[in-house]
């Protein structure tokens, strides 16, 4: 039995959920540990397709227990409309789902501060507006209001009020905060959420030590993806959470000596939603049939995902700021139709060679992408079982990967389904 941490290797929407949903059968726990509803995890099993904002993707599986473990940011109305999907597929919550006393909520006058943009960076990051940066900047500032306080009714009514209070005064002469907020709303809205979610809440800390005496089987299912990371990613195109692997064991409460592999999803190339450096974005026609191929578009907004050929520099820098001992590599299928594929194996910065990730945006947005050439397969992979039955040409991509970021490429994803997955043997290349 292990804990095992799920991290995108890129910039989000790597396939983590299916990953999780393909692991996790005989997990005793899958946690969530940081983010909030930006996160669009989709799973699709038959004709099934779920797609997850906050419960994990563990959910699906009829053993796990399923956690919202301290670092998550919760929007109750998201959650509980989640948690109605759910039971209307007949899955059980009762029992085997739990919220964190610690996590903190996504309040209304977050996403008014958000929507109003009154509060931006220098330059755009097109955020998914859920909510995220004023409610984690309200958690550092100690004036968040934590899942836990909703079963105190009394206090959570007495917080609610001095904080709405608080963002009237701040905010509310604005002409850009379009809504009223009304304090009694506020207050009688949320203690509503309050009632629905308190049976779920309890402390996680100890639900998962208990578990890891007893040698439970974890897995942490990361949200978003290691360039999206606060303090790893490129400021400040970035979300406001701790993606990698650091981030789940703040966010969990699991302490770094109990880890026991860190696997990294990566797409077979890359996709970005939202504004930003991406040194090979691709904003032709092959762009384009990569995203009506990968059907790149947003599992929480809908927006159409920027696509790119496979950057090495970026999924290296990943494997190292995790500690990444594996990667599985998704969506092969979806290259299945070029002649030729590329893969970014360093940048050019001024004429000199770079080979990491730079911490200054407007450096990165300079840099060129170097490209290896290799040819295609040209021929479908969706219905293969077997690594080796994978045509030469597609084992040699992985290969190239596989040596240009140094970690072992151990699962191969060719189509959504769970089926549709290709384990790679130790000796197999
Ligand atoms: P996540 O946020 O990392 O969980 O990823 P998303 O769910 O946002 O995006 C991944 C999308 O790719 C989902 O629609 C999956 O159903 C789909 N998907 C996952 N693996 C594969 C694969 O190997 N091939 C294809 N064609 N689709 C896949
Ligand atoms: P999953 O878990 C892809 C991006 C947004 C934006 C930036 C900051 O499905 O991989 P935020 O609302 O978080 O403040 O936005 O981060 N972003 C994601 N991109 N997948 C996600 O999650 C994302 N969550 C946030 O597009 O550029
Ligand atoms: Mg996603």
């Amino acid at each position: 039995m292990s804990v095992n941490i799920i991290i995108g290797a890129q910039w989000g929407d790597e396939g983590k959920g299916k990953i999780i949903d393909l692991l996790s059968a005989d997990a005793e726990f899958v946690v969530r540990v940081q983010g909030g509803a930006n996160a669009g995890h989709t799973v699709i099993i038959g004709d099934t397709r779920y797609a997850l904002h906050l419960i994990p993707s563990g959910i699906l599986r009829p053993e796990p227990k399923c956690i919202i473990a301290q670092g998550v940011v919760i929007d109750p109305e998201v959650l509980l409309e989640e948690m109605e999907l759910l039971r209307m597929h007949n899955i059980k919550l009762d029992g085997r789902f739990f919220i964190s006393d610690r996590a903190h909520v996504v309040m209304p006058y977050h996403k008014l501060i958000e929507a109003s943009g009154l509060r931006t960076p220098n330059r755009d990051i097109d955020t998914t507006k859920r909510g995220i940066w004023p409610a984690y900047a309200d958690k550092v500032s100690r004036i968040g209001i934590r899942m836990g306080d909703f079963l105190n009714l009394p206090f959570l009514e007495d917080k609610i009020r001095h904080n709405v209070k608080q963002f009237n005064t701040v905010f509310g002469d604005s002409s850009k905060i379009k809504e009223d907020l009304s304090v009694d709303h506020v207050v009688k809205v949320y203690k509503e959420y309050a009632v629905k979610l308190a049976p779920y809440i309890a402390d996680t800390l100890t639900i998962l030590h208990d578990g890891l005496d007893r040698k439970a089987n974890v897995f942490i299912e990361g949200a978003q993806g290691t360039m999206l990371d606060v303090d790893m990613g490129v400021y400040p195109n970035v979300t406001s959470s701790n993606t990698t692997a650091g981030g789940a064991c703040t966010g969990s409460g699991i302490p770094p000596t109990s880890i026991d592999k860190v696997l990294g999803i990566a797409k077979a190339y890359i996709t970005r939603v939202g504004v930003g450096p991406v040194p090979t974005d691709l904003t032709d026609a092959t762009g384009d049939l990569i995203r009506e191929r990968g059907k790149e578009y947003g599992t929480t907004t809908g927006r159409p995902r920027r696509c790119g050929w496979f950057d090495a520099v970026l999924t290296r820098f990943a494997c190292k700021v995790n500690g990444i001992s594996e990667i599985v590599l998704m969506k092969l299928d979806i290259l299945d139709v070029f002649p030729t594929i590329k893969i970014c194996d360093y940048y050019e910065y001024k004429g000199k060679r770079l080979d990491t990730i730079p911490a200054d945006v407007t450096f990165f947005s300079e840099v060129k992408p170097h490209y290896q050439e290799l040819p295609g397969w040209q021929v479908p992979t969706s219905d293969i079982k077997k690594y080796s039955d994978l045509p030469q040409n597609a084992k040699a991509y992985i290969q190239r990967i596989q040596e240009l970021i140094g970690v072992r490429i151990g699962i191969v994803s060719v189509g959504p389904e769970r089926n549709q997955t290709v384990i790679k043997a130790n000796e197999a290349n």
